[in-house]
């Protein structure tokens, strides 16, 4: 750990114990300031301020209590270790109570000081960097809406996707499954200023012989089965966007009728010789390489170059990890908020796990994965996603996998224990072995009071 950007702050009235202090620190690397009373040190704190303090309780003019309620008043998440001498263990509990760190005992061992010391600095630098993860949350919120992400690339993108949302160009997004490539097409569906709605089709999830109905509509009795007139997913996005997902599942006889009606801005239903005049913006995805796809003839050449006026690349999570921790720390909330749980921020082994995980589903494996962690389970523990991380035994995973269960029924009958001993089918007594073998309880469960939290779509 780095500790040497951060210092101590390091209060006595007693000179000796200042010097032997301030060797103490500068030996394990750690820079400090000394100061002989309480007051002064308070003048040279401030809210954020990157270091720790360490103060004697019993000094003159102002105590080392008084000074930690004086200090926790700049900054309530400052921590704070006491120092205590002759044996008053009573009042390093009162300060203990009164929101110290930590408490050290006079005359102290080195070898401690040092370590409750880096413990205290350790919690610091989690608490700011938690602090600033925040911050960038809310930037990020004001502008291009649900889309988080502070890496250089998408930095890149979100600047993209400002300045051709409103042009109404066909846009083509290249990105891995779970990449976020829908939330880029609403972004730009959103920012377009379009006055018609969003309308997404996935080309790969419908049967050949349903898309084309789907997409371009039908009279009545336009081929058997056609028994009503039928509006198309074109239609319906007139004036706004169509989000066409899967673009390189398109049958070939649809690629070509669809060039038409971005050509000619016109449509025609199935079954109709009226053609109707169209105002489409189409914003096409596809995970693979649609113009190697139109060089081998999978995909046609000319509709590739008339949606590739602008192509947007999201590119995969391994590549932009310093974007984990703010999009963790996203789900993790929200889920929380969902859950109606506490989060606990992220400890510096699961960040190195994180690192170290090559994110094959992208942001949804690590939406997944917060999602986990909320529910107290292995974030990373799940299926074939945990191909990096060491495999639990048996034992530890039916114990995961019951704990998952008892929270998703608990959670199913908002914490009400009667309702989901029932459908649980436990016996009451077997259901709180349970409860205190996992430590959950089901008071986390009830529902927050506001029903504003809406879950969001997905
Ligand atoms: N940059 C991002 N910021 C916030 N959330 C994101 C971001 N990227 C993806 N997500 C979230 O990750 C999940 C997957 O995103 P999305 O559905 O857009 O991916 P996709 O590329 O369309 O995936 P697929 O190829 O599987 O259809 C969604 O819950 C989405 O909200
Ligand atoms: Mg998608």
């Amino acid at each position: 750990m780095q500790t040497t950007a951060h210092c101590v702050l390091f209060v006595d009235d007693d000179a000796d114990v200042r010097e032997a202090a301030q060797q103490t620190l500068e030996l394990a690397d750690i820079r400090v300031e000394v100061f002989a009373d309480a007051l002064s040190a308070l003048a040279r704190l401030r809210k954020g301020w990157s270091g720790v303090v360490v103060s004697d309780i019993r000094m003159p003019k102002m105590d080392g209590l008084e000074f930690l309620t004086e200090a926790r008043k700049i900054d309530g998440e400052m921590p704070i270790v006491m120092i205590t001498g002759h044996g008053d263990i009573a009042t390093a509990v009162r300060a203990m109570h009164d929101g110290a760190f930590d408490f050290i005992e006079k005359p102290f061992d080195p070898d401690l000081f040092i370590d409750i010391t880096k413990r205290a600095i350790s919690h610091r630098k989690l608490v700011l960097e938690n602090r600033t993860l925040k911050v960038e949350l809310a930037r990020h919120s004001k502008n291009v809406s649900g889309f988080i992400g502070q890496n250089p690339a998408m930095e890149k993108l979100r600047t993209l996707i400002g300045n051709v949302a409103s042009t109404n160009a066909h846009v083509l997004i290249n990105g891995e499954t779970g990449s976020g490539k829908e939330v880029i097409a609403r972004n730009l569906h959103e920012m377009s200023g379009r006055s018609g709605p969003f309308v997404a089709v996935n080309c790969g999830a419908m049967p050949e012989q349903l898309i084309e109905s789907e997409l371009f509509g039908h009279e009545a009795g336009a081929f058997t089965g056609a028994d009503h007139k039928r509006i198309g997913k074109f239609e319906f996005a007139d004036k706004g966007t169509m989000f066409l997902d899967e673009i390189e599942s398109m049958p070939l006889a649809l690629q070509i009728k669809l060039l038409r009606v971005l050509q000619e801005r016109a449509l025609e239903r199935l079954g109709s010789n009226r053609v109707q005049p169209i105002d489409l913006r189409v914003v096409a995805a596809t995970k693979i390489d649609l113009r190697d796809a139109a060089s081998r003839g999978e995909f046609r050449e000319d509709l590739y170059y008339r949606l590739n006026v602008v192509q947007l690349h999201i590119p995969p999570l391994r590549d932009r990890k310093d974007d984990i921790p703010l999009l963790f720390e996203h789900f993790a909330r929200d889920a929380a908020n969902r859950f109606d749980r506490p989060t606990k921020p992220i400890t510096p082994a699961e960040q190195a796990t994180f690192n170290a995980h090559d994110w094959p589903g992208n942001v949804r494996e690590l939406r997944n994965a917060a999602e986990r962690r909320v529910l107290g389970l292995d974030p990373l523990a799940n299926g074939k996603d945990d191909s990096n991380s060491e495999i639990a035994s048996l034992p530890q995973q039916v114990d995961a996998f019951e704990k998952g269960v008892i929270c998703e029924a608990l959670r199913e009958h908002g914490g009400n224990v009667t309702a989901t001993v029932m459908t649980l089918g436990l016996p009451r007594k077997t259901f709180y072995d349970k409860l205190t073998k996992y430590g959950i309880t089901p008071a986390d469960f009830r529902k927050p009071r506001s029903s504003t939290d809406a879950e969001p779509a997905r």
